[in-house]
Order: C-alpha cells, then sequence, then structure tokens
C-alpha cells in the first residue's frame, strides 16, 4: 500500500503541501523519549514470546541507544517528509541496523503507539506541574505565616465593594486551597490514564502471541487497557488532564488579577517586585505589571486547548482517525503555559510588598464594619433583619455627612437605637471584627492558624 518511501523527499502521491500539512513531527518530536523507551520495551517483549531472536534484540537495543545519543546530541536526521516522531526513529533504525529494524513494528501500529507515548508524556507532565504545584502551595503557606503575626488586614471584597475586613492570611489560605483541589484533580487524572494502549494494534488487537502484560508493566502501566478500540481511540485522558490544567489556570488568572488591581495607585495594596515588571516607555511613573496580565490572559490559550480537543472528539467515528493527530499541540501548548505561569507565581510572590498602613486603612476607613454593629443588634435579641435595616439607615447618613463609621459617638449611636450601649464601641475597632470571626473556616486568627499549622503539614513545612 502507498507507505512511505524512505529515500524520497515525501510521501508517495502526497504534494508537498499536502505532506506538510499531514505532518506531526514539527510537534511530536516532543515524545521521542517515550518512543524511545515504549521501542525498548516493545522490542524485549517481541524478544520474550519469540518474535524476535537474541541477536536481533541486541541489534535492536543498540541501534536504540545509538538513537537516543544522537538526539540528544543534536545530530539525529529529522525528516520532516518521514511525517511523525515514529516513522523517523524507526527509519533511522533500519538505517543504522538494517533488516531487524523492520521488525520492530511487529504487532503494533502506530494507533497504539502514539496513544501509549501520548498517556507517558502527560503521566511525566502530571508528576512534574505536580511538583511544581507543591512548591507554589509551600509559598502561599509560608506568607500566610509571614503575616499573621502581627495580623495584616485587608478589606475582604463581594461585587468589588469593601465588605468586611480579612486577614492577608486568609487570602493566602484561599488561594492554597483552590490549588490543593487543582492538585487533587491532576492525581485523579493520572491515575486513569495510566494503563496501557500498547498492544491494540490498529484497533482489533493481533494474532501474535504478544505479552500486554508485561509491556504494561515495564512501562509503569498499571495495566493494559480492556478493549482495543478504546485504546486507540479514547482522548478523554487527555481532555480530563486538559480541564485540570484550565480550572487551574482560571485560579492563577484570577490570583494575577487581583495582584494586578491591588498594585494601582487606586487600591495600593501591593509593589510588584521590579524583576516582574516592566516600565512604559514614554511614561516614567508607570510600572507594568506584565507578567501578571500575560498570566491573566494566557488562561485563554489553555482553555482554546479544551476546547479545541473537545472539538476534535466531538463526534468522531471510532477507532483511530488522522483527526487525533491534533490533539499534541493543544495538550504541549497548555502543559508550557501551565508549567511557567506555576513557576513565576512562586517566584513572584514571596517578593510582593504589601503595604500595611493602606490596607489596614482601606478595611477600617469605609463601612466594612457596619455588619458588626447589626450583628450586635441581633445579639441583643433584635431580629437581623431589622438590625439590617437600623444600620443600614446610620451608614447611609454617615455617607450623607462624609463621616466613617469610627467617628461615631456612643451618645449618636444610644440615639439612633436604644438597643446600642457602651460595649458596641469597641465592635468598630478592626481588631475586635477580625477575632470575632471565630467560626470554622472564618477569618480570625486563631482559625487561620490552625488551618497554617495544618497546610504546613501537607506541604511537608512541619
Ligand atoms: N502522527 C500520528 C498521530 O499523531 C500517528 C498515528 C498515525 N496513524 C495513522 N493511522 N495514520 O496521530
Amino acid at each position: 500500500m502507498g507507505h512511505r518511501t524512505w529515500g524520497g523527499r515525501f510521501a508517495e502521491g502526497l504534494s508537498e503541501l499536502a505532506a506538510r500539512f499531514n505532518a506531526s513531527l514539527p510537534f511530536d518530536r516532543a515524545l521521542w523519549r517515550e518512543d524511545l523507551w515504549q521501542n525498548r520495551v516493545h522490542a524485549r517483549m517481541l524478544h520474550r514470546v519469540g518474535l524476535l531472536s537474541q541477536e536481533e534484540l541486541e541489534a535492536i537495543l543498540e541501534g536504540l541507544e545509538r538513537i537516543e545519543k544522537e538526539i540528544e546530541a543534536g545530530t539525529f536526521p529529522w525528516r520532516e517528509e518521514l511525517e511523525d516522531v515514529h516513522m523517523n526513529l524507526e527509519a533511522r533504525l533500519i538505517e543504522l541496523i538494517g533488516p531487524p529494524g523492520g521488525k520492530l513494528h511487529t504487532a503494533r501500529s502506530r494507533n497504539d503507539q502514539v496513544a501509549t507515548d501520548l498517556r507517558l508524556f502527560l503521566r511525566a507532565a502530571i508528576d512534574e506541574l505536580s511538583a511544581l504545584l507543591l512548591g507554589l502551595r509551600r509559598v502561599l503557606v509560608r506568607e500566610a505565616e509571614k503575616y499573621l503575626d502581627p495580623p495584616q488586614v485587608l478589606p475582604g471584597y463581594t461585587h468589588l465593594q469593601r465588605a468586611q475586613p480579612i486577614l492577608l492570611s486568609h487570602w493566602f489560605l484561599a488561594y492554597y486551597e483552590m490549588l490543593l483541589r487543582d492538585a487533587g484533580r491532576l492525581r485523579d487524572a493520572r491515575e486513569r490514564l495510566n494503563e496501557s494502549p500498547l498492544g491494540a494494534a490498529a484497533l482489533a488487537g493481533t494474532g501474535f502471541p504478544i505479552d500486554r502484560h508485561y509491556t504494561a508493566k515495564e512501562l509503569g502501566f498499571a495495566a493494559p487497557m480492556r478493549n482495543s478500540l478504546d485504546a486507540v481511540a479514547s482522548r478523554d485522558f487527555a481532555l480530563e488532564v486538559l480541564s485540570a490544567l484550565n480550572i487551574g489556570m482560571l485560579h492563577l488568572s484570577r490570583l494575577a488579577e487581583e495582584l494586578i488591581l491591588y498594585s494601582t495607585e487606586e487600591f495600593g495594596f501591593v509593589e510588584i517586585p521590579d524583576a516582574f515588571a516592566t516600565g512604559s516607555s514614554i511614561m516614567p511613573q508607570k510600572k507594568n505589571p506584565d507578567i501578571l496580565e500575560l498570566i491573566r490572559a494566557k488562561a485563554g490559550r489553555v482553555l482554546g486547548a479544551l476546547v479545541a480537543l473537545s472539538t476534535v472528539v466531538k463526534g468522531l467515528p471510532l477507532a483511530y482517525n488522522k483527526d487525533l493527530q491534533e490533539d499534541k499541540e493543544p495538550l504541549l501548548d497548555a502543559f508550557a503555559t501551565y508549567r511557567d505561569s506555576l513557576k513565576l507565581l512562586t517566584a513572584l510572590l514571596p517578593g510582593l510588598k504589601w503595604r500595611r498602613e493602606r490596607m489596614w486603612r482601606a478595611a477600617e476607613e469605609g463601612y466594612a464594619l457596619a455588619t458588626e454593629l447589626a450583628d450586635y443588634l441581633a445579639e441583643k435579641g433584635l431580629p437581623f433583619r431589622e438590625a439590617h435595616h437600623v444600620v443600614g439607615r446610620l451608614v447611609r447618613r454617615l455617607v450623607e455627612e462624609g463621616r466613617a463609621l469610627k467617628d461615631l459617638t456612643l451618645e449618636e449611636l444610644k440615639a439612633h437605637h436604644p438597643l446600642f450601649a457602651e460595649d458596641a464601641l469597641p465592635l468598630l475597632r478592626l481588631e475586635t471584627a477580625i477575632h470575632r470571626r471565630n467560626s470554622f473556616g472564618g477569618t480570625a486568627p486563631l482559625a487561620v492558624r490552625e488551618r497554617i499549622l495544618e497546610a504546613k503539614k501537607e506541604v511537608g513545612l512541619a
């Protein structure tokens, strides 16, 4: 059948443009280590079941060894006309060792081969990302601990309106929790993807007496996949990874966005370290948070990758179709994007300069303590809904007069509602408000400290 002619520049019958369009080598070269590993294991299996002689196996392993050295040294003759990484390695093997090289593809198809490589690649990628996530979670815990004592405060927001004061440590830990779940999602995806498609061959299995359990085990898979059609046709493992990366990137983009906002002159809570900001070419006063802006924006690429691959798989008939070659670029791009974003934030966060005074004032200044007064009246027996109205009227009046909550005198409070007494005044202090929020998961220093201690254990810091 119109297979490759190793000598020709392009596949027989394909125009140059078509051949280039068809080729995946420019991006699936990234899988060469996985392909080599798989080739070695497959060859050993073929030998064990009697399909390769000892000499043939040795020749193949030696050839693969030389190929590895060539690739590492940058001397490997990559040829795009050979379409993909698999054909490149196989053709080179035959060039180097002759006919035994041609036996390597016995009982295998590129369909199970590429699915196997991709699973191996993603498994390693997940391990790398998990390590990076752990590193970033460590930073988040350390920062949380750093600002706990003395407690550093900022306004917590809803609708981007100052709502209630919170601890900066509590804010850090919110991201810690998100990232903890992101790591869990990757772990789950890893567990499900760790099965071997190898030996499914083109789609139906093979008549050769292969040992799929052996190859699965040697490649570190939990088991061979149980259905050959599923093994070569499915990419839900890749979609799961992309979903996890997408959610992970969304979290990073929120963190980036908050830091961008907080670093504006309008907020003035934090200063981005110089190593992660650039100056403007014409406005000398400006410091632009480029890196954070890019992290915010690149979440779009990762979502794009998920959408792209979902669309490829949607409605695709079984089993392998060339459409599936389109799985690699989105995956590689999403992986690199998320990896770099994690690294950058890990380096950036410890260098942030938080402006304690400004944050404190912002938390105190507005009417972020109004809830305290409403809670107070509720504790004295007024139904909360009514207490809310009473304090609402008070705040409206203060706004009109251009005054802050802490400007209130005891007399004014008493005049506003008879349930107000002397013990209401301390509530208008930030410290009181924070310390009161001592419910499980709340922002009180005691509650936050407890979570920090646990989190330190989770990330191996204690
Ligand atoms: N380069 C192909 C891919 O990435 C390898 C599998 C090709 N299989 C085939 N039947 N043409 O999907």
